[in-house]
């Protein structure tokens, strides 16, 4: 059923607007208001940290989430890497609240990790985009991402829902504790959905882009500062995925400590701006790299945009920038793949589902 569509990853692409407006119309009650299950409020309530669990992509959701809750609610999070949790746990907080992310609910790594934890006797919310998957059958409680079902190998309009539902849970949990929000999630989510139309709407823009930075390199480095670094991740976690470049995401500052050896003449950096109060640092690293050749594609948020940035995000509250900032490099990955003649919905040794440990 992709119609029209040339491949589902573009198909999932172009849904993201919906799948935004879906998950705010089931996350409100009758008055409008966004909720959670008050049983789901209570057990986070509960909690002196939480600890969220994920691989691939829902990782890099993991990490956005962080901040969510961190920023809004004042709880302590810890993101993990499922694969290395189950084998090398930290020590845990006293009353610590498990958050396992997974698009197909049915990745080993994270469900050995869901195992062992529920035999300590510890509360699980898994968040997922497939109802009765086995991480929601053996949790405590789901919370589902509605994005519909996601085909694609490539994980786009997942990740998407897994950071909207992830700012809905710790908004909910910032009003249930008090703190003073001086911003309507629900109106600020309604521009997002809006906003990532507009990118849609002017895909072959990226394709331009992918055109220009991406048709013969062998490598690409993705940067950004706070949570503009976590996009970076994903983006050179898409790129890698389906146009088999090998790419890299980097905090900002990191580059110089070593990697910066890497750039030479046109060497692509994709440089993530959305961020006021480190776009300065930012750009003086855009500086360090393209005086060393590199080819740097900036993406930058209206607002903090300088003449020649290449892609100018239309503005969302400062928090939601990763629903906006990840399509273009979903785009971007997209056309890279097709240029370079990939099997962009079935890239090589992949699976949509890693059942395997
Ligand atoms: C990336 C991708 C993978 C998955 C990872 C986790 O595009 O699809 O990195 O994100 O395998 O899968 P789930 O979310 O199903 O647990």
């Amino acid at each position: 059923e992709k119609g029209t569509y040339p491949h589902y990853m573009l198909k999932e692409i172009d849904e993201q607007p919906g799948v935004v407006r879906k998950i705010v119309q089931n996350y409100e009650d009758e008055e409008g208001n966004l909720v959670i299950p008050s049983d789901i409020a209570n057990a986070l309530h509960d909690a002196d940290r939480l600890y969220i669990i994920a691989a691939g992509t829902s990782y890099h959701a993991g990490l956005v989430g962080k901040q969510y809750f961190e920023k809004m609610a004042g709880i302590p999070v810890e993101v993990h890497i499922s694969s290395e949790f189950g084998y090398n746990m930290p020590l845990l907080s006293e009353k610590p609240f498990f958050i396992f992310i997974s698009q197909s609910g049915e990745t080993a790594d994270s469900r050995q990790v869901l195992v062992k934890i529920k035999e300590l006797g510890h509360p699980i919310l898994t968040v997922t985009n497939v109802p009765g998957s086995t991480l929601s059958r053996e949790a405590d409680y789901t919370l589902l991402l509605h994005a519909g079902p996601e085909i694609a190998v490539a994980s786009t309009k997942a990740y998407v829902a897994q950071v909207a539902v992830l700012a809905i849970v710790a908004y909910v949990e910032a009003q249930a504790k008090g703190k003073a929000l001086d911003f309507d999630l629900k109106a600020e989510l309604g521009i997002v959905a809006n906003n990532i139309q507009t990118i849609v709407d002017h895909k072959e823009d990226m394709e331009h882009v992918a055109a220009d930075f991406l048709e013969t390199t062998r490598n690409a480095f993705f940067i950004g500062r706070s949570i503009d670094f976590y996009l970076s991740l994903e983006g050179a976690l898409k790129l890698k995925e389906i146009s088999y470049i090998q790419a890299e995401g980097f905090a900002g500052g990191e580059l110089k400590h070593g990697t910066i050896a890497l750039i030479e003449d046109g060497t692509p950096v994709f440089a993530l701006i959305t961020q006021k109060e480190v776009s300065l640092n930012l750009r003086g690293n855009v500086k360090e790299v393209t005086t060393r050749g590199a080819n740097a594609c900036i993406i930058s948020m209206e607002g903090m945009e300088e003449p020649g940035d290449t892609i100018v995000l239309p503005p969302v509250h400062p928090l939601l920038t990763p629903l906006v900032s990840v399509v273009p490099l979903q785009l971007i990955s997209y056309y890279a793949s097709l240029a370079r003649g990939c099997d962009v919905d079935k890239p090589r040794n992949l699976a949509k589902s890693v059942t395997v440990e």
